[in-house]
């Protein structure tokens, strides 16, 4: 069998959601795609996407439609080869404050989405998160990876997600005109909503933003999918 696809859901910050998009894809492609999908839990800090699924088999006694592998420890890349040996698709949760998981990780990756708030604070870390990953793309056990910024919880009724977007895109700061690095920012966006809030410890049966999110980045195919 061919191996399996590895999509990397990751920041080197907590909060910005990153468990939500990994759940809500993992459950998109296992239900909708029907897609054979094992996700795997790398975050040391948290480990709310394990708990997702647990909260979710206690409440309805059913089982979770995607397995769940808590492994936030820095041999998670071996875990990830033998994972996509037997899956259609692993996709890793990778959380807060540790690069070395975060880089070993992303050894047989095809993609990484770093969401983050349009908001100073977050921001702040994303170049530290960016430098992590180019460190990891020279490691690539598989010719290294595609990878974007992705805006999360975005609010649309104030213009803090429009002036982000120009200061991660523009490559300069439009206040001081200084040099900025461009990022490839996703167009597509996980939108504040009570809806993902909601959605943990559920298989919810919409996925909002999800879709376009992953038709970007290639998961979805568009028209060969339906095949
Ligand atoms: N698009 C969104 N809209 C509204 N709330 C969100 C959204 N994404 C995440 N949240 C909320 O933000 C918090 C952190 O989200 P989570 O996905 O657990 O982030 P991370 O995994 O990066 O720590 C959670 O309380 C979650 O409900
Ligand atoms: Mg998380």
């Amino acid at each position: 069998m061919a191996h399996g696809e590895v999509d990397v859901y990751g920041a080197l910050k907590g909060g910005v959601g990153k468990t939500r998009i990994a759940v809500l894809a993992a459950l998109r492609q296992a239900l909708v795609a029907g897609e054979d999908v094992h996700l795997v839990d790398g975050d040391r800090v948290s480990q709310t996407a394990s708990d997702w699924r647990k909260d979710y088999e206690r409440a309805t006694g059913r089982e979770f439609p995607v397995t769940v592998t808590r492994h936030p420890f820095d041999d998670i890349d071996e875990l990830i080869s033998d994972l996509r040996g037997k899956h259609d698709r692993v996709i890793a949760d990778i959380g807060g404050g540790d690069p070395a998981v975060f880089t070993a990780a992303l050894t047989y990756a095809q993609r990484l989405v770093v969401p983050i708030g349009a908001d100073p604070s977050e921001m702040r870390r994303l170049p530290s998160t960016w430098k992590a990953a180019q460190l990891a793309a020279a490691d690539s056990a598989v010719g290294g990876f595609n990878a974007w910024v992705l805006l999360s919880r975005t609010d649309h009724g104030t213009t803090l997600p429009r002036e982000y977007r120009e200061l991660l895109t523009s490559g300069k700061n439009p206040e001081t005109g200084d040099a900025l690095p461009v990022y490839p920012l996703l167009k597509a966006e996980m939108r504040k909503r009570v809806a993902y809030q909601r959605a943990y410890g559920t298989v919810p049966g919409e996925f909002y933003d999800v879709p376009s999110v992953l038709e970007e980045i290639g998961v979805i195919k568009t028209g060969a999918e339906a095949a």
